[in-house]
Order: structure tokens, then C-alpha cells, then sequence
């Protein structure tokens, strides 16, 4: 039995120990926002947080978050659900495209700025790295990322 915690609620999980976080949040907890990329711990689409930290949840044992503390995408906005400066900055400064990525790079961003909160476009790059973006959003989620960091304003446009 695996005793953690997702999106702030305990969890009592009766799975195989070996089964990567991602299928216990998409397919055991029915969470479905962190999503399947390369299952090989390549490509960044299925970040979560462990105890805080970005981890490559399709690579990762849920026997790694025992005891620990799993955060999804689901659990990125606050308890009164109002959305983490992350997300609104996504919207206003329209990052997605297909989407596929989104829920991975935020979750990237949101422990960057939580450890950096004015980063520098090099800290940005760096933190930002490990998650591909088949679309080449990277141009806005940098944007997005320094106006949720109060650096510069949303703004949309065509450059990526
Ligand atoms: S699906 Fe996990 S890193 Fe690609
Ligand atoms: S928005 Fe399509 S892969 Fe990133």
C-alpha cells in the first residue's frame, strides 16, 4: 500500500509499487491532465511534482511517492480556484497550441519561479529545457513565464 499525497488530498493506493506515477493519476485517480508523451522520460509532457520537484512522472515508481506529496495540474490552481499566475499568464498570453505539452511546461515553469521568482531568460531556458514543445511554443511560454513573474507583460503575437 502506497501512502501519499495528491493535490493535497491523502491517498491510500493499492497498486504495484513499479507502476509509474502516471498511470496511478490518469488511470487509477482518474486524472487526466498530465499527459503521455514519450514514456521515456524524454520529452517533459508528463511533469508532476514530488514533494515539490519536477519528476518525469511516466518514469517514475509510485513507490518513489511514498510518503511524499504528488502534485498534478489539477492541483496547480489554489484550493479556492483561483488559477496560478502560471496559467493565467498561459492565457492571456495565448500560449497553446495543440496543448499537448502545456500541462508539463507548467508545471516546469511553476517550480522555477517558486525557486526563482524573477528569473533571468537563461534560468528560464534551463529550467525549461527537458520539455519539447512539438508545436515551438517556446517563444510564448517564455513571455508567459516572465509576466507571471511580474517581469514584463503578456503579450500575444505570432512569434511562437
Ligand atoms: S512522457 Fe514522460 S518524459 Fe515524455
Ligand atoms: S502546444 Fe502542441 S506540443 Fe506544445
Amino acid at each position: 500500500m502506497i501512502q501519499t499525497t495528491v493535490n493535497g488530498q491523502p491517498r491510500q493506493l493499492d497498486v504495484d509499487p513499479a507502476t509509474p506515477i502516471l498511470w496511478v493519476v490518469r488511470e487509477t485517480l482518474g486524472m487526466t491532465g498530465t499527459k503521455f508523451g514519450c514514456g521515456i522520460a524524454q520529452c517533459g509532457a508528463c511533469t508532476v511534482h514530488l514533494d515539490g520537484q519536477p519528476v518525469r512522472s511516466c518514469s517514475t515508481p509510485v513507490s518513489e511517492a511514498d510518503g511524499k506529496a504528488i502534485t498534478t495540474i489539477e492541483g496547480l490552481a489554489g484550493g479556492d480556484g483561483k488559477l496560478h499566475p502560471l496559467q493565467q499568464a498561459w492565457i492571456d498570453a495565448q500560449v497553446p497550441q495543440c496543448g499537448y505539452c502545456q500541462s508539463g511546461q507548467l508545471m516546469s515553469a511553476a517550480a522555477l519561479l517558486r525557486d526563482t521568482p524573477r528569473p533571468s531568460d537563461d534560468q528560464i531556458d534551463a529550467a525549461m529545457a527537458g520539455n519539447i514543445c512539438r508545436c515551438g511554443t517556446y517563444g510564448r511560454i517564455r513571455k508567459a513565464i516572465k509576466a507571471a513573474a511580474g517581469i514584463e507583460p503578456a503579450t500575444t503575437g505570432a512569434e511562437g
